[in-house]
């Protein structure tokens, strides 16, 4: 078995700042207060490392970086980050050069595990709420898949496909065809894809491919498959995933940390 945790949408601003009535730096101590209790090292259920599917903060401000690492520094865990929407990647890079970039500067890495190679990519497009994976980006991933064996576990911020909630759909990935021709010749040995983006939880296949989303862990996007003219938001309870995975199985366990109830006995 593999365990890692999968958070997405944390929306940092700088420090002391709110955003439509909540603290995201305060719903993120508490993330990491959870994920340190119970996935932690010497925990009942250690997990091997936290990625974050993007929108690392809200406007990619230096200042809003800056709290994110004083956040993260409480992480007994590595942490590997990515970019979505609303983050700056040369912000981001200023303030985490000890992150994962390719040979073109986008924030991609392959990392590999005992539980297959994970490839996580940028879909940042600047100018755009929507995503991206433009030609050198898609070459990276092409040149990845080509020289590793196995199973490949894929995120990304942005997913390829619309689900329903119009104003989301606007602002997907844009490139959904092109990045399905890469992965096809791969399809049989990619066993999940992560993103993030949606603020919701979310589960099913695109091509073939298995794929799942959390809630962020600040606001989150309402199921409201209207045709508004605005993203539905909500307050939601905030979420992050563990994801277990075996030889024959991957299992995505969302876990509403805000909730203190604590289990009792059945
Ligand atoms: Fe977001």
């Amino acid at each position: 078995m593999f365990d890692f945790i999968h958070i997405t949408d944390l929306h940092i601003l700088p420090a002391g700042e709110t955003n439509y009535g909540l603290d995201p730096a305060e719903r993120l101590r508490m993330a990491v207060r959870s994920i340190a209790e119970r996935h932690g090292p010497g925990s009942a259920a250690p997990a091997a490392f936290v990625i974050a599917t993007g929108d690392l903060t809200h406007h990619g401000q230096p200042e809003a970086y800056a709290q994110l690492r004083e956040i993260l520094e409480g992480l007994p865990l590595p942490f590997h980050l990515m970019l979505g929407n609303h983050d700056e990647r040369d912000h981001f890079r200023a303030a985490f050069p000890d992150q994962g970039v390719d040979e073109d500067g986008f924030v991609q890495q392959a990392i590999e595990t005992e539980a297959g190679l994970f490839l996580l990519l940028d879909t940042k497009t600047p100018g755009t709420h929507a995503g991206a994976l433009c030609e050198k980006r898609l070459a990276w991933l092409a040149a990845r898949l080509a020289e590793s064996e196995g199973a490949v576990f894929l995120f990304l911020h942005h997913p390829p496909m619309p689900v329903g909630i119009v104003q989301m759909d606007r602002i997907q990935m844009m490139h959904a065809a092109e990045l399905a021709a890469v992965l096809a010749p791969h399809q049989p040995r990619i066993r999940h894809m992560f993103h993030g983006h949606l603020h919701r939880p979310l589960a099913g296949s695109w091509r073939g491919i298995p794929f799942s989303s959390i809630r962020g862990t600040a606001h989150q996007v309402a199921l409201d498959l209207s045709e508004r003219g605005t993203v539905p938001g909500s307050h939601e309870p905030a979420a992050y995933a563990l994801v277990r995975v075996s030889d024959d199985a991957v299992i995505v366990h969302s876990h509403d940390y805000l909730d203190q109830s604590g289990p009792f006995d059945l």
